[in-house]
């Protein structure tokens, strides 16, 4: 398996693969768990429960001492989005994202809004797509009226992401192999829906182990229950980081 690349560089360290999704109900809870995990992962995200219980702080806490995926998933008018867009990018976070069916012209605000915001000198954060929620299935897709796969769908919107200028999307691991022949090697994939070996589902339903998702053509990999509510979420991290320099 060769190595990812993305707008970042290569990615050659497992621990620039992982991203530990902070989902706790305070900030005290998410920094115990960033605390934990201290030199052993690189990246966090912080996403609607965090975000919404404990606001910009939870940002400016993790991004001293890691990367921060802001994942709050936009999806409103451009102009909203654009202006969510550039306040993400004053707060300092690395990588964030949009939901691909607000449409090409939302993705489109988005990205320039990044770049717009960034201050001189500073790199944009980098803006993806959220493509499928990992936790839909075919009859998630009937009730709100989708017609076609999740494989399917999930794939139109990636195409729709990369054509509107975004650098990459989230997408569930079964889709990673054919959004990467579709959409190319410097388009980045995030996953979710990981579950390694022995770990229970949770709410999610299309997942796959680590070593399979990079396998796949993941580059990075979106892990929160398995290892935040591990009884060791340092060594359930370190578990996931040893599968994934497996898979390369
Ligand atoms: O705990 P678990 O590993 O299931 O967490 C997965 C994380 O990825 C959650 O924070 C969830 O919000 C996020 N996510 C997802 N599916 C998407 C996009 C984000 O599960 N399509």
């Amino acid at each position: 398996m060769k190595h990812a690349a993305s707008e970042a560089g290569p990615l050659r360290d497992p621990r620039d693969r992982l991203i530990i999704a902070l989902d706790t109900p305070s900030l005290d809870e998410a920094r115990e768990i960033a605390g934990r995990l201290h030199g052993a992962v690189r990246w966090f995200k912080v996403g609607p429960q965090l975000f919404t219980a404990s606001g910009p702080a939870a940002v400016t806490a993790l991004r001293g001492s890691a990367r921060v995926f802001l994942d709050l998933k936009f999806h409103d008018i451009p102009a909203t989005v654009a202006g969510a867009v550039a306040a993400a990018t004053r707060l300092g976070v690395d990588l964030l994202n949009v939901h691909a069916l607000g449409g090409r012209p939302m993705l489109t605000a988005a990205r320039d809004a990044a770049e717009r915001a960034a201050s001189a000198g500073s790199r944009p954060p980098m803006v993806i797509a959220v493509t499928l929620l990992t936790s839909g299935d075919s009859s998630a897709m009937r009730d709100a009226g989708i017609s076609g796969t999740p494989e399917g769908v999930a794939l139109r919107l990636a195409k729709l992401a990369q054509a509107a200028g975004l650098q990459g999307v989230v997408a569930s691991p079964l889709d990673a192999a054919a959004i990467r022949s579709a959409c190319g090697p410097g388009f980045l994939i995030v996953c979710p829906g990981i579950r390694p070996a022995g770990a229970g589902q949770d709410d999610q339903r299309r997942v796959l182990a680590p070593r399979e998702a990079i396998a796949a053509g993941a580059d990075m990999l979106v892990v929160g229950r398995p290892v935040t509510r591990a009884p060791d979420p340092r060594r359930a991290a370190e578990e996931v980081l040893r599968e994934i320099a497996l898979a390369e």
